[in-house]
């Protein structure tokens, strides 16, 4: 049965147990960017896109099917995360990172707002919606010429480009997965932070750690099974947890 709590009542043996930590993981979900103000990804869709569901629109089929649509789905969805701003439990994690010997933080979000903040070791479970590659065979271009063609081409082989992002029914990148797996069993902690735990592999990093910390207003899939549930916005706990194991960080109001 997992210890309960909430950021008002951190429990001691975590922080003691967090300050000597000699190797963290931390798994986030968009539940992490919901505070930057980027729906979460079963948030109901909202403005212009509310009549479809993401799974209509994040699939090699829908692509296939109706390219213009998907590109300007994801086009919509580039520039709502590029003009949110991180909120403070990104920089709470770069504090994590700064203080802890071995910080590994792998993320199924692809907003890129952890490298924003300057975490580096940031593992990207699912790709990132500012990065595109060629629909056929999946190399990344950096440029192309705005001729008002949508989606775009390459300028190299007039392939069409897709967001470099894992779509529903694709394998997630194989270096990527088994490391994540391997920082995973290897940690003293791992904590899930912001997301429902339904999608898999990803889903099933905490099950191969020792002790294993969700953070989340909501009770998820995985909650059951986890050493410590801190319940609660992760923008308000993981500052929480910072000034409360690290009492000397500053961190960004
Ligand atoms: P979901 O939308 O499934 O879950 C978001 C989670 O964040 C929920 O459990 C919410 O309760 C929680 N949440 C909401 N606000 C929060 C806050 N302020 N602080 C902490 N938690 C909060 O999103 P994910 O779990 O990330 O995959 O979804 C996983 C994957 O499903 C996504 O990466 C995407 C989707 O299919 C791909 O795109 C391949």
């Amino acid at each position: 049965m997992p210890i309960f709590a909430t950021k008002d009542n951190l429990p001691s043996q975590l922080i003691d147990q967090l300050r000597t930590a000699r190797q963290v993981v931390v798994l986030t979900g968009a539940g992490m960017s919901a505070e930057s103000g980027v729906p979460t990804f079963r948030d109901a869709q909202t403005g212009l896109w509310a009549q479809y569901e993401p799974e209509e629109l994040a699939t090699p089929e829908a692509f296939r099917r109706n390219p213009r649509l998907v590109w300007e789905w994801y086009a919509w969805r580039k520039q709502l995360v590029n003009q949110a701003q991180p909120n403070p439990g990104h920089y709470a994690l770069l504090a994590f990172e700064q203080h802890l010997p071995k910080f590994t933080l792998i993320t199924q979000n692809v907003d890129g707002m952890h490298q924003r903040v300057g975490n580096t070791n940031v593992i990207e479970l699912h790709g990132n919606i500012n990065r595109f590659k060629r629909f056929n065979d999946n190399v990344i271009v950096e440029s192309w010429a705005d001729n008002g063609e949508v989606p775009p081409r390459c300028p190299q082989t007039g392939q069409l480009l897709r967001p470099d992002v894992v779509w529903f029914g694709e394998a997630l990148p194989s270096k990527a997965l088994s490391y994540a797996f391997e920082q995973a069993a290897a940690c003293d902690l791992l904590f899930s932070i912001g997301t429902s735990g339904m999608v898999h592999p990803a889903a099933d990093l905490p099950a191969v750690a020792k002790i294993t910390i969700e953070i989340n207003p909501d009770k998820t899939m995985l909650t059951n099974s986890m050493t410590y549930v801190l319940q609660g916005a992760s923008g308000e706990i993981l500052p929480a947890l910072v000034k409360a194991t690290w009492p000397r960080t500053g961190l960004p109001e």
